[in-house]
């Protein structure tokens, strides 16, 4: 067994004399000191050249989802700035940002009164958690964001992120029960596709067999429920409520399977993102909301990116006129100038804490930082100044149909979405629906569409964790001039993919 020297430490030796070992006569000789040119460079009042932090990408990065290998023929993209709806790389191209980075930047890029924002609250309180004590920006954005959440919510609990707060919600789901005399509640339902995160707890509620089986065994006691893929299901139902409703029933049956007294929450994006923007009729919300109150099972909406005005509504709950329990959000609260995520809740869920020595044992160091809410209360500002809601309500029946323009492409299935959300289903058949082979999919998205849009100067995104669709959720702020923008570089892309088939 090969014994890590500690740099000659005491352990080290110690632990070399208790397992009668001998210390080698020479130590292994450090590796020559690694070269720093960007450190240099910095140290220089100058900054890294574009070939440095090049060969530095390739040396040192491990990137998020992703594969790296794409990467040995071509150059890692390096994005340099950005404004409005565009961003540019190493190179100086220009990219139209179609889906708002990652469905976050909704106010869009380069808005320098978020950076004054941020720089005055860093010269006043750089940063304090919020255990214990409180800061002005994290107290001002509660009752901001409630102001704009269902009546049913009147408490804020702060993540940096959506994962976090789908985390904390589980977290708080199961330590309610516990502490109202229902112990056994800890099960949580969600629904086939959905991402709600990658932490243990977050990918477990997740319904995407493919991103978890890597890291099973996962957080036992989650269960999936149909989601409402309406584009699917029309050959065997009367109609959309009609679907709705048996997808709804499906969320008692399991409710009633795994036995209501132990199942503690339902989580569901309104409209699904995973999958591609899969919507619901209202009496889906309105059912499932009967069934969970029937049970005393909690209702958790992760509007992690359904929220701040994507839709059309500042929460996507509104338009649905559905009051859950619980409401996540993240991305849009500070256009993603800032890492922040809140989890919503209702009074109930707090009303357990108000007394005696109960606490939550839940936080994270960054969690509400004084920085991150300054920028969002900034952030929402700019939504009520220039009514970006309105902006996305009154425009979206035109970007739907301008979309809708392509489903004249043999391969254009399905456009489906709500408000600047939108899911455009590759068919292999438009008659009979049928879709791409794994193979055929891989071809298509990654072997091409993904690239070819890319290099057309779109960022967008071409996914099947579901079936094959590409993705559109741009900034609030283009109007008609941009969804002919998007429609024409969609449909140069889409006609060649049909080509290769
Ligand atoms: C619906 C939904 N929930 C949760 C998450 C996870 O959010 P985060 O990456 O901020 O943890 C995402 C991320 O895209 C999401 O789309």
């Amino acid at each position: 067994m090969a014994i890590q020297e500690s740099r000659g430490s005491k352990l080290g030796k110690n632990l070399k004399k208790v397992l009668g070992l001998k210390t080698p006569v020479a130590p292994a000789k450090a590796s020559t000191v690694r070269p720093t040119p960007m450190f240099d460079a910095r140290k220089a009042g100058q900054a890294a050249t574009v070939k440095q932090l090049e060969h530095a990408a390739r040396q040192n990065m491990f990137m998020h989802f992703t594969r790296h290998s794409q990467f040995e023929s071509s150059a890692i993209p390096i994005i340099t700035r950005a404004e409005g709806h565009h961003f540019w790389d190493q190179n100086g191209k220009k990219y139209f940002d179609g889906i708002s980075s990652l469905f976050s930047v909704n106010i869009g890029h380069g808005r320098e009164r978020l950076a004054e924002a941020a720089a005055k609250q860093m010269k006043q309180l750089d940063y304090f958690p919020i255990w214990s004590n409180l800061h002005a920006p994290a107290i001002e954005l509660s009752e901001r964001i409630l102001s704009y959440a269902p009546k049913s919510l009147s408490r804020v609990f702060y993540t940096t992120g959506g994962g976090e707060a789908n985390e904390t919600a589980w977290k708080l789901a199961k330590q309610y029960f516990k502490m109202t005399g229902k112990p056994m509640k800890h099960k949580v339902i969600s629904r086939m596709t959905a991402y709600h995160g990658t932490s243990h707890g977050a990918l477990s509620l997740t319904g995407i067999a493919a991103m978890k089986k890597q890291f099973e065994p996962l957080v036992p006691s989650t269960f999936r429920v149909p989601n409402t893929n309406w584009y699917r299901a029309q050959d065997d139902f009367e109609n959309e409520e009609a679907f709705a409703d048996w997808a709804a029933s499906r969320v008692e049956e399991m409710i009633l399977f795994e036995d209501p007294d132990t199942v503690a929450a339902f989580i569901l994006e309104p409209v699904q993102n995973s999958g591609g923007c899969f919507t619901s009729p209202k009496s889906y919300f309105k059912k499932v909301r009967e069934i969970c109150d029937k049970y005393d099972v909690l209702i958790i909406a992760d509007e992690t990116i359904d929220g701040f005005g994507r839709i059309g509504t500042m929460f996507a709950s509104e338009l649905y006129e559905f009051e859950p329990d619980m409401l996540v959000c993240a991305k849009g609260i500070t256009s993603a100038y800032q890492p922040l995520g809140a989890l919503m809740v209702a009074e109930k869920l707090f009303e357990p804490f108000k007394k005696g020595t109960a606490i939550f044992p839940h936080g994270y160091t960054f969690a509400g930082h004084p920085v991150a809410c300054a920028v969002a209360l900034e952030n929402l500002d700019i939504f009520e100044e220039e009514d970006l809601v309105g902006n996305v309500r009154r425009n979206a029946p035109a970007f739907r149909k301008t979309l809708e323009k392509l489903k004249d492409l043999p391969i254009v299935g399905d456009v489906r979405g709500e408000g600047y959300f939108y899911a455009i289903e590759l068919v292999k058949d438009k008659n009979t629906r049928e879709t791409f082979n794994d193979a055929e999919s891989e071809k298509l998205l990654r072997g091409f569409l993904s690239t070819d849009l890319y290099d057309a100067g779109l960022y967008c995104r071409s996914d099947d964790r579901g079936d094959p669709v590409v993705q559109l959720a741009p900034p609030l702020t283009i109007g008609q001039t941009e969804f002919d923008e998007l429609e024409q570089t969609l449909r140069a892309s889409l006609s060649k993919a049909w080509n290769l088939f």
